[in-house]
C-alpha cells in the first residue's frame, strides 16, 4: 500500500498543507518543531485511526481551532484506491469515512490500511514497565486479525465486570464466590485465546528481530525477544487449564487486594543482548536499533500475514547511531516500499536514492527540497 497523498487541516502546526508523495523513500528535513513528528502523526492516525503521541486526538486540533481534518489518499498493491477522511472536533470527537461512507466501529477499520512506525517516542517500549509493550503487540496484532481485537475488547469489558465486583467486596467485606464464577469462566477462554495468539505472533517476530538485529549491527550481538505470559504454560493446550489453576491460586489475594492479578493483561515481553536484559544494560545506541529493528520485524511480519505492504514511519532516524549504523539501515530498507524518514540534517546517502522524494519541514509547511 502507498499513501498518495494527505492533505492536513488545522492538524497541529499545519493550517492547510496538501503534500503528493514518492511511492518509494519519502524523506522529511527539518529543524527542531517545525512539524515532521506532526506530519507522520497525521500519517498514523490517518492509518490507524489512533495518534502514537496521545490518546486524546484532539489535542492534535491546531491551537484555537474547533476541529481538525486530514484527507489520505492509498493506494493498494493490487492498484484498488481508497481515500480516507478523519475529522476530529472538540465537540463530537472523531468521525472516519472510507471513500466517503462513514465507519461506525474502528474494529472495522483497523488493519485495513497497515502502518508501521518507529519513534523516539517509543522509547518507552524498551525502558519503560510491560503496559508499553503490550500496547505494542496489540497493535500489531489488531492489524492482522480482526479476530485479536475482538477478543481484546471482549477480555477488558469482562476484566472490568470482575475487577467491579472485587472491588465491592472489599468495600463491603462480603464474598459470594458464584457471583464471580462466570467472570473468571469468560476471563480463561478469551484470556487463553489472546495468550496463544501472542505466543505464536511473538515467536515469529522474534525471529524476525533476530536476523533483521544482526543485519544493522554486523558484529556479535545477539538479540533475543521472547514472551513472557503472566500464566505460564508449555503448550497452546494447556493455556486454559493453566489460567484456570492460576486463578485458583491467587483467588485469596484477589479479594484481597481487590483486583485481577492473573492474565494476559499483566503480559510482559523482554528483549536481551547477548542474554543481557536490554532494559537494564542497553546503551542509547543499542535501544535505537532494536526499536528500527522492531519496526522492521513488525513490517515483515504484517506484510506477511495480511499479504499487503504496510507504510513504514521512521522519525528521527538518524539520532543516537553511529554512521555504520545509519547505513546499514538505509540498505536493509532497500527492499521495503514505501517509507517516510524524518531527520534533522540531510544524510548524503539520502541525496543519491532514486525513485524518492526529499522535502524540507519548516513552520507547518512542507516543500519539496
Ligand atoms: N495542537 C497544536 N496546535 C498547534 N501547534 C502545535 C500543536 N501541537 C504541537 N504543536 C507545535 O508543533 C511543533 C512541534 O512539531 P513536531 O513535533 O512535528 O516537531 P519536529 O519537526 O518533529 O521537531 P523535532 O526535530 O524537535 O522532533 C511545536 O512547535 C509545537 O508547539
Ligand atoms: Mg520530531
Amino acid at each position: 500500500m502507498i499513501l498518495t497523498s494527505l492533505e492536513m487541516i488545522d492538524f497541529r502546526n499545519y493550517e492547510q498543507e496538501k503534500i503528493d508523495f514518492a511511492d518509494q523513500k519519502n524523506f522529511l528535513f527539518g529543524n527542531n518543531a517545525q512539524g515532521k513528528s506532526n506530519l507522520l502523526e497525521a500519517i498514523y492516525l490517518s492509518c490507524l485511526s489512533k495518534s502514537f503521541r496521545t490518546s486524546h486526538e484532539k489535542e492534535a486540533i491546531a491551537f484555537s481551532k474547533q476541529n481538525f481534518i486530514l484527507k489520505a489518499e492509498f493506494k493498494f498493491d493490487n492498484g484498488n484506491k481508497q481515500k480516507v477522511t478523519l475529522l476530529c472536533s472538540n465537540n463530537k470527537g472523531k468521525e472516519i469515512s472510507v471513500n466517503r461512507k462513514r465507519i461506525s466501529r474502528i474494529s472495522e477499520f483497523i488493519g485495513n490500511f497497515p502502518v508501521v512506525l518507529s519513534s523516539p517516542e517509543e522509547y518507552n517500549l524498551t525502558t519503560g514497565p510491560p503496559p508499553e509493550r503490550r500496547k505494542f503487540i496489540d497493535i500489531l496484532l489488531s492489524q492482522v486479525s480482526k479476530k485479536y481485537i475482538h477478543f481484546l475488547i471482549e477480555y477488558f469489558r469482562i476484566l472490568k465486570q470482575k475487577n467491579a465486583i472485587l472491588q465491592k467486596w472489599k468495600q463491603t467485606g462480603k464474598q459470594n464466590q458464584i457471583e464471580l464464577e462466570p467472570w473468571n469462566e469468560r476471563l480463561v477462554e478469551i484470556g487463553s485465546k489472546i495468550i496463544d495468539f501472542r505466543n505464536k505472533f511473538s515467536g515469529q517476530l522474534s525471529i524476525n528481530i533476530k536476523d533483521i538485529y544482526s543485519k544493522l549491527v554486523k558484529n556479535n550481538e545477539q538479540l533475543d525477544f521472547t514472551y513472557h505470559p503472566n500464566v505460564e504454560f508449555n503448550s497452546s493446550e494447556e493455556i486454559e487449564s493453566c489460567f484456570e489453576n492460576k486463578l485458583k491460586q491467587l483467588f485469596y489475594k484477589e479479594v484481597q487486594r481487590g483486583t485481577s492479578l492473573a492474565g494476559p493483561h499483566r503480559d510482559d515481553f523482554i528483549f536481551k543482548i547477548n542474554g543481557h536484559d536490554l532494559k537494564k544494560f542497553g546503551s542509547r545506541g543499542q535501544h535505537k536499533t532494536v526499536l528500527i529493528s522492531l519496526a522492521a520485524a513488525e513490517y515483515e511480519l504484517i506484510k506477511k500475514l495480511t499479504e499487503e505492504t504496510p507504510i513504514l514511519l521512521i522519525d528521527d532516524l538518524y539520532s543516537e547511531l553511529d554512521v555504520n549504523r545509519e547505513n546499514n539501515i538505509l540498505d536493509l530498507l532497500e527492499g521495503f516500499g514505501q517509507v517516510f524518514i524524518t531527520s534533522t540534517e540531510i544524510h548524503n546517502k539520502d541525496s543519491k536514492e532514486e525513485k524518492s522524494k526529499h522535502f524540507f519541514v519548516k513552520s507547518g509547511t512542507v516543500q519539496p527540497a
